[in-house]
């Protein structure tokens, strides 16, 4: 397996507002994830998951510090494509179906509707969605709602998929359904897979586990039940 970094994060901090309302949301920061890698990131409320996962994803700057993709390329080659994203709450546009969610991300590249809807079926498949292709947002459950998540940031081919809480409004049964997806996903495809998550009982399904607290990462534990 390469040992070229996915994304590398060299003394990277975010600090958000300035002066006495300041919060320092990241400490100076080093990690990297690997191609492959399955990584869980652990840590209470406001420790700064998010934080760090929008840094690794591009979707937002560090305020010291470096965030790099030296397998990827640089930070416009990140989306859509190389790096996907899976959000905690309800990220679907209700206009559109479930087929239509799917295969949003490849509007924004060269792809044809007809194509894009054929892998947009295949995404749905892969997931066992295919049934609810036609439907709209709003008659999802929560669990079937996030599989399509899901399968929307498949659809690029991924080959680092970064999770923020993917379960944290579920109960377990669909909470366990989407991590399955996620980890599945993950092997078939051979893409890393950082998830952010409080729940031991996904964590421990991950093989490493990062702690985060007050804004500063650990990445020395082996495993989360370690
Ligand atoms: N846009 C923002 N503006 C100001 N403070 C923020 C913002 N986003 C997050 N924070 C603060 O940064 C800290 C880390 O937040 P976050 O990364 O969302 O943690 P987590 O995902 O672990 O709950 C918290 O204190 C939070 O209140
Ligand atoms: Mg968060």
């Amino acid at each position: 397996m390469s040992t070229v970094p996915l994304v590398r994060c060299a003394g990277a901090a975010r600090t958000y507002g300035s002066g006495a309302t300041a919060t320092v949301a990241l400490q100076p920061t080093d990690c990297a994830v690997l191609p492959g890698a399955r990584t869980a990131l652990m840590g209470p409320s406001g420790s700064g998951k998010s934080t760090l996962l929008h840094l690794m994803g591009g979707l937002d700057d560090p305020t010291r510090g470096t965030v790099e993709w030296p397998a990827i390329g640089t930070r416009a080659a990140l989306r859509p494509g190389p790096v996907a994203t899976v959000f905690q709450g309800p990220s679907l546009l209700p206009p559109l179906t479930v087929a239509e969610n799917v295969a949003l991300p490849l509007a924004l590249v060269d792809v044809g509707p007809a194509e894009a809807r054929d892998r947009a079926l295949a995404a749905l498949e892969q997931l066992g969605l295919t049934a609810l292709a036609d439907k709209l947002p709003d008659e999802l459950s929560g669990g079937q709602a996030q599989r399509v998540a899901v399968a929307r940031a498949l659809i690029g081919a991924p080959v680092l998929i970064l999770a923020d809480e993917p379960t944290g409004q579920l109960d377990r049964f669909h909470g366990t359904l989407v991590v399955d997806a996620l980890l599945h996903a993950a092997e078939r495809t051979g893409a890393a897979l950082v998830v952010a998550t409080h729940d031991e009982t996904v964590a421990d399904r991950f093989d490493a586990c990062w702690r985060m607290r007050d804004g500063l990462l650990s990445t020395e534990v082996a495993r989360c039940s370690s």
